[in-house]
């Protein structure tokens, strides 16, 4: 595909004897296209060339080489070069680009043979899989996804918090109370119950905690039957889990959690001893962090035990081994930035500092309702995540029996846009913003919303169908696709591969989410100006390709983002 912004800076280049790279980063993309396709501004030249921007922007525009193929023309407006680009030839690239590429247009193969460690998810098991965890779920599932796209090796772990007292709770609860919770028929319900009925009852009754205590105590003792009800815990909570997992289409390679390290934390003790960076503070070990103005990180506590940093750190040196990772990303809250910055931090006092500049939290906001409460935090009132995304299902199953009751597949539809609305909810606003989570604003089918980019789907897939035509690029006569709303919408085609690299760099989905919002609402204008089926066959023709293109972008797009197409709805 033609690079436009490469052209551009090149010929900016051959004018200034400046670096072509540095010219191609300043291109600016105008708010509207009266002003151009691309900007550029010379008062980023200033500087260097030592003249007035407008009197810059008129040198170049004097001297600059165009090719009429590639720049239609430029226009000087005060300090600012506005730049048109060939319309002919940007329709000509991109389509031609869609079909080659098909499925796969806007992949690359960028991150080839680099290893992308994502940790996400990471629910705490006998405790809730609340509406808390579905962002770290759904952000770090995009992200797998869109960093595979563009050639990395996404590795996905689920660093699961199977380790901890919630399980002397847990199975101090059953003991008491089996007998009052339906273990028969719902193991994983009556497991949560009686975790938050003890939580509820220890508050009053501290011999209860005592209870949690010692039955922890069994278990980190390795006590066989301890250790056994543990695993099944473990297992069945998993299994429960792979549900949701599975309705959301995550995918992890690893599921080695807590637990796992548990007996792997004396040699990092170890190093971090031999390398002189454990000191003791009030009974603790920990490494003194004052200089780089943090609280100590905390190794070993004056209990003696080892704590999460500890196995953070463990299990970073593993992914370090195993992965030799490029990239080490943990999608967790935003609660535990302090943590994050201390293990990274410690990490590159071990002197493992190319590593160390490689880990990267991805914090995000929390979930609220619309009047701004957080949702699912009064206690025993937990949201649970398959309830609410069986609920999503059964809305939209509403819906369409009340819209659409002949409907085929109702119940295959339902779940992809039931899923898609509250994935899209989740990724359409910058992550480290506060998710507002209404039923009425995300199941807008006419709002910025994950249904309407499906709805925008479905129409590309039934104008293809009325025509009774697959496209073919042959077909197509480039020059009929002028208006300025196809013009518009093949612009946005072009930008897909920068926008899903924006979108890693950045380790944000909703910039691509947004991009989403935006190539459906250009489509939608367009169709609404221009009748795709018409007489003229080349007409016809050439705005069909055009429609198979949106409707091959935005689904790759949606699948990037860890959702589903419907083709009918
Ligand atoms: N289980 C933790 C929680 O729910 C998140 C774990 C995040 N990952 C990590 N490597 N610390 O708070």
């Amino acid at each position: 595909m033609i690079n436009f912004k490469k052209e551009i800076a090149n010929a900016i280049a051959k004018v200034t004897n400046l670096d072509a790279k540095d010219l191609e980063n300043y291109l600016e993309i105008p708010p509207n296209s009266d002003l151009g396709d691309y900007a550029f501004p010379c008062f980023k030249l200033a500087k260097d060339l030592r003249k007035a921007p407008p009197m810059i922007a008129n040198d170049i525009k004097e001297n600059i080489e165009i090719d009429e193929n590639i720049i239609e023309k430029i226009d000087v407006v005060g300090g600012y070069l506005n730049i048109f680009i060939n319309k002919q030839t940007l329709v000509q690239t991109v389509l031609k680009e869609v079909a080659k590429n098909k499925e796969k247009y806007g992949s690359s193969t960028l991150g080839e043979g680099k290893n992308v460690v994502i940790d996400y998810s990471a629910p705490n098991i006998a405790k809730p899989f609340h509406i808390g965890h579905l962002r770290s779920t759904v952000i770090g599932g995009a992200l797998y996804k869109i960093y595979n796209f563009l050639g990395y090796n996404s590795v996905g772990i689920n660093y699961l918090g199977d380790w901890g007292l919630q399980f002397g709770k847990v199975m101090a609860g059953i003991n008491l109370w089996k007998d009052e919770y339906d273990f028969e028929n719902d193991e994983m319900a009556s497991i949560l119950k009686v975790y938050i009925r003890f939580n509820q009852e220890e508050k009053e009754n501290p011999e209860l905690t005592k209870l949690a205590r010692e039955l922890f105590k069994k278990l980190e003792d390795g006590e066989p039957e301890t250790v056994a009800t543990w695993e099944h815990i473990r297992k069945i909570s998993l299994e429960n889990y792979e549900k949701t997992y599975k309705l959301l289409n995550s995918k992890f390679d690893s599921y080695n959690g807590e637990a796992y390290y548990n007996d792997k934390m004396d040699p990092v003790v170890n190093e971090l001893k031999e390398k002189g960076l454990l000191k003791e503070s009030q009974g603790a070990q920990v490494v003194d962090l004052e200089e780089y103005d943090m609280p100590p990180c905390i190794i070993i506590t004056s209990a003696g035990t080892t704590i999460y940093a500890t196995r953070d750190l463990a299990s970073l040196k593993d992914r370090i081994n195993k992965y030799n990772f490029d990239k080490a990303i943990y999608v967790v809250g935003n609660e535990q930035q302090l943590h994050f910055k201390q293990v990274f931090k410690t990490l590159e006092l071990m002197g493992y500092e190319e590593y160390a500049k490689n880990c990267v939290h991805v914090p995000f906001g929390l979930v609220v309702d619309k009047d701004g409460e957080k949702i699912g935090s009064r206690k025993g009132n937990s949201v649970f995540l398959e309830d609410i995304l069986n609920e999503a299902i059964d809305k939209v199953k509403d819906i369409i029996n009340e819209k659409n009751p002949e409907l085929e597949d109702k119940d295959e539809i339902a779940r992809k846009v039931g899923v898609g609305a509250i994935i899209f909810n989740d990724l359409s606003n910058s992550r480290i913003k506060d998710e507002i989570f209404d039923w009425d604003m995300l199941l807008n089918f006419q709002g910025e919303t994950g249904p309407y980019i499906q709805y925008i789907y479905v129409r590309t897939k039934s104008l293809l169908e009325k025509a009774g035509y697959t496209p073919e690029i042959v077909d197509v006569n480039f020059s009929k696709l002028s208006e300025v709303e196809a013009i518009n919408t093949l612009k946005l085609i072009y930008q897909f591969n920068d926008v899903i690299k924006n979108a890693a760099d950045k380790n944000e989905p909703s910039i691509l989410a947004r991009y989403l919002i935006d190539l459906s609402q250009s489509f939608s204008t367009f169709y609404n100006e221009h009748k795709i089926i018409t007489e003229e066959k080349d007409v016809q023709n050439s705005r069909l390709y055009l429609t198979y293109a949106v409707g091959t972008v935005l689904k790759t797009g949606v699948e990037l983002l860890g959702m589903e197409m419907p083709n009918k709805m």
